[in-house]
């Protein structure tokens, strides 16, 4: 260990749960749910020098039984001191892998299930597939004090058929899912199961083309760039990288080397939440919406990558050391891409009097990790541009969330892409945490927009407009939603920092796809995904906050992260604060989407503003070789 940022070891796992399990507070149906690096600390973080010993902390969350409860430890190592036992109650962790398990073979068994199952002409129940999902909370009595899947179930006519062609509409099941106890198995009517396959396999989708020639990208010298266990230099950049088993990919002390200093720009950035509410109001799709980071976890769900694939040119990976439901730990393989990417033109100018031309090449860096969450996938990619540009891209793809549909039953709520197949309408709300820290700890949060000025003396030729700038004061002043027409950012500004031209140091947001929360606040999604009906919340930074819908979405009544945090309306100048940046798209699917989608893409760009005093880039140097 040679810093304290650096991922957890296998060792550190194993000691952390051997800690736990020795004090003979937990029996051996206890499951662990993640087990993660806790801090360090900001203070700690940066009085830390090379060679200094390293506490470790490492936070165990722990189901200990089938109730709805669970345990939060904190063990200290090197010492392998328990420095926290927190019991709570009323909260459910990510579902358990063996939980969902647990729920398929209870369904497979059960009479009610296999005599729905049966109504559809369906008598092989090894062909149907299984999708248990978090079930949200809707206040009934058989959701109480228990951890619960809502399943849904697909027809596979073989092993790799694409289920999601051939939804098995109208079975509704709640299982117990920690008991495996089926509890209840509603029919809300038979819809003809779709026939065709849904196939995007090649030997399906004959003849494939032939005319794509090759298409190398050769760096013959490798890749410009470092890495030394977490911490990646490119360029002026450097950062460190990690897989937290929910948020997933996760940046650590992003900085840029500006004139022999390494200056900060966000102390830590993560996908703290995302929410998929779909629209449809029936008894079947209704309560469905997938807390993706807090109900399933991202790292958790993280695929291991493959070159040429995935990923192009000269590639690092770095492996991801997570630990199973037993506290073993495990490693995901390539579960991080690291590269360079062309990125055409940075600059350019031809001067028409001189005759003159100059052109440089941008070139990025890309940090990605992909997720398969059931039937979707979603990459997730940050960008370092040779300019100080730091940008942040989800690309959505997999397979659409399908019902049957009757072939008379029009309904607005889905869009047909297959004969007697919907894919019912959904949002993907992202709520990206960014610790700032520019150039410092104290950042403080202004709202720019453009306004034109009122026709009279002052504007006489009615053209002025100028950029309006809006100090958030505090928490409930800081709930902002984007205004394109006013060309509308946030900038995050260190008060105290100032460039060389006399104004204080500023990186701003630049948002891109905002959708917000189009259920009612007073809706089960509603209430527990607040975070999402606004695309910039401000808060004074707290370790303890970490997720914009809080630690515990699963089954959770809500009003629980954001919401609850900034209820306080704590003040937010001469402070370390963080910002949550609300984005995603809402989905209203295409045929073209139809049987596995093209990627979609959304995100935000964090743009230096004053950070430096003239382009950054004049230093990069003419290309050579290629330009003639
Ligand atoms: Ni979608």
């Amino acid at each position: 260990m040679t810093h304290p940022l650096e991922p957890l070891t296998p060792d550190e796992i194993r000691r952390a749960v051997t800690t736990v399990r020795a004090i003979g507070r937990l029996d051996e149906a206890a499951r662990f749910a993640t087990i993660t690096l806790d801090g360090p600390s900001k203070e700690a973080l940066s009085s830390y020098r090379p060679g200094d010993p390293i506490e470790r902390r490492v936070r165990l969350v722990i189901v200990p039984g089938p109730e709805s409860t669970v345990v939060e430890a904190i063990v200290a190592l090197p010492a392998e001191d328990i420095v926290s036992w927190e019991v709570r109650s009323g909260v459910r962790p990510a579902l358990l892998f063996e939980d969902s398990l647990r729920s398929i073979v209870a369904l497979k068994e059960d009479p009610a299930w296999q005599q729905a199952i049966r109504r559809r002409g369906i008598t092989d129940f090894d062909k149907v597939q299984i999708d248990p999902w978090p079930t949200g909370n809707f206040g009934r009595d058989i959701e109480q004090d228990r951890r619960i899947t809502r399943c849904l179930s697909y027809y596979r006519e073989s092993p790799t058929d694409n289920g999601y062609a051939r939804p098995i509409e109208g079975v509704v099941a709640t299982v117990d899912a920690a008991r495996g106890e089926v509890l209840e198995v509603l029919d809300h009517g038979v819809v003809p199961v779709p026939t065709a396959t849904g196939s995007y396999y090649p030997e399906d989708n004959q003849p494939l083309r032939t005319d794509l020639l090759p298409l190398d990208i050769i760096q013959p010298e490798g890749a410009s760039l470092t890495i030394d266990i977490n911490l990646v230099r490119w360029q002026r950049w450097a950062l460190r990288v990690s897989m937290d088993p929910l948020d997933g990919l996760v940046l650590h002390s992003v900085g840029y080397e500006d004139g022999g200093r390494l200056r900060p720009i966000l102390h830590r950035a993560s996908i703290s939440e995302m929410v998929v509410p779909y629209g449809d109001p029936g008894p079947v799709h209704g309560w469905k919406n997938a807390f993706d980071v807090g109900e399933w976890g991202l790292g958790r769900m993280a695929n291991s990558l493959t070159l040429g694939c995935d990923c192009l040119g000269v590639i690092s990976y770095l492996d991801a050391t997570l630990a199973n439901e037993q506290g073993r730990p495990y490693s995901v393989e390539n579960a991080i891409c690291i590269h360079e990417e062309d990125y055409g033109i940075l600059w350019k100018h031809q001067d028409l009097h001189g005759g003159r031309t100059e052109v440089r090449r941008s070139r990025r860096l890309v940090v990605s990790s992909i997720a398969t969450v059931g039937n979707y996938e979603y990459g997730f990619y940050w960008y370092f541009y040779l300019d100080g540009t730091i940008q942040f891209e989800v690309k959505l793809t997999g397979i659409l969330s399908t019902q049957a549909l009757n072939p008379d039953d029009l309904t607005p709520y889905a869009t047909v892409v297959a004969p007697g197949l919907g894919a019912p309408v959904h949002q993907h709300l992202f709520c990206a945490r960014l610790d700032f820290e520019v150039d410092g700890a104290v950042n403080e949060a202004y709202e720019i927009s453009t306004e034109a000025l009122p026709v009279g003396e002052a504007n006489p030729w009615a053209n002025a407009f100028i950029p309006v700038a809006t100090r958030l004061d505090s928490e409930l002043a800081a709930r902002r939603n984007v205004d394109p027409a006013a060309s509308r950012f946030w900038k995050f500004v260190n008060p105290e920092a100032l460039n060389g031209l006399g104004e204080p140091v500023a990186y701003k947001l630049v948002p891109g796809s905002t959708p917000t929360l189009l259920a009612h606040p007073e809706s089960s999604v509603g209430q527990r995904a607040g975070f999402a009906r606004y695309n910039l919340w401000v808060t004074p930074f707290d370790p303890g906050e970490r997720r914009a819908a809080g630690d515990y979405p699963n089954q959770h009544p809500g009003g629980d992260g954001l919401p609850a945090w900034t209820a306080a309306d704590r003040p937010l100048t001469g402070t370390d604060i963080v910002a949550w940046h609300t984005f995603g798209v809402t989905h209203i699917p295409r045929p073209e989407d139809w049987p596995v989608m093209p990627v979609e893409y959304c995100g935000f760009h964090l743009v230096p503003v004053g950070f430096f005093d003239a382009n950054p880039a004049l230093d990069v140097p003419p290309s050579s070789g290629h330009c003639h």
